[in-house]
């Protein structure tokens, strides 16, 4: 059992043997819902792969009770994903990949937050032309570790990948107004590039055009109350302010362009 209170100040662990997280006491919400294989079939290189049969985890809407209120006021969900370290054939294990929808009455997309609790992981962003989602206009690989802050900025849809030799605890912050797209993900068998065994990165065909990959890191970013190494759930209780750019990011467009390095 691994303990995760320090990287995450909450009371949960990884119960490494069963792949799943235990979620201690004075902990709510945290319904668990699992991708299988048969779930992610569509979105692989490789449709026939029938291995690991239960690919990844999400803990959905986890809260302790008296803090629940802060979090309603500002429209903030906290999730924890578990994805487990190996291969779907010859692809990293990865998850399936969304868009998020536009905020209302802006041309921006939600954004979110992600951290890395336990293991590494690469956040692959990929940002496509709006009139023709086969033609992508940016593919950025945002590499992190244990402590990061993963921002994926607006208008950018979004897949992790365990690319380290342990499972991957990782949390989210992100608004709790919207549900996220799948349709033109699964269309598309996935993203543009795949992640594969021996750091072989092969185009999907499906996509008309696609820059190569771009690597970046994951960096504090301290206007939105970010910093590596100090787990972000307390964060957003220190000053949940910072944490508006999950529900007005059209007002920060700004940072999240230094996030991108663009
Ligand atoms: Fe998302």
């Amino acid at each position: 059992m691994i303990e995760l209170f320090e990287n995450s100040k909450l009371p949960i662990k990884l119960d490494e043997e069963a792949m799943k997280i235990v979620i201690g006491e004075g902990l709510s919400g945290g319904e668990l819902s699992i991708r299988t294989i048969e779930d992610m079939q569509p979105v692989l290189s490789d449709d026939n792969v029938t291995e690991p049969k239960e690919s990844y985890f999400m803990y959905r809407d986890i809260f302790e009770v008296e803090k629940r209120q802060v979090m309603k006021e500002n429209f903030a969900r906290y999730d924890i994903t578990l994805i487990p370290n190996g291969f779907m054939g010859d692809e990293l294990i990865k998850t399936f990949g969304h868009y998020h929808p536009l905020v209302p009455k802006t041309e921006v997309s939600y954004p979110e937050v992600y951290e890395v609790i336990s293991g590494q992981a690469l956040y692959l962003l990929q940002k496509v032309d709006p009139a023709n989602p086969e033609k992508v206009l940016d593919f950025a690989v945002m590499e992190a570790k244990q402590g990061d802050k993963a921002v994926m900025p607006p208008n950018y849809g979004h897949v992790t990948i365990n690319n380290g030799s342990t499972p991957l605890v990782m949390s989210n912050w992100v608004d709790s107004r919207f549900e996220s797209e799948y349709g033109k993900i699964r269309e598309l068998k996935g993203f543009a590039w795949y992640f594969k065994k021996d750091r072989v990165v092969e185009k999907n065909k499906l996509y008309q055009e696609a820059p190569e990959p771009r690597y970046i890191k994951a960096e504090s970013v301290p206007k939105f109350g970010l910093k590596t190494g100090e787990p972000m759930y307390q964060s957003f209780f220190e000053e949940p302010s910072k944490f508006e750019f999950l529900g007005k990011p059209q007002e920060h467009m700004e940072t999240f362009n230094k996030v991108l390095k663009i």
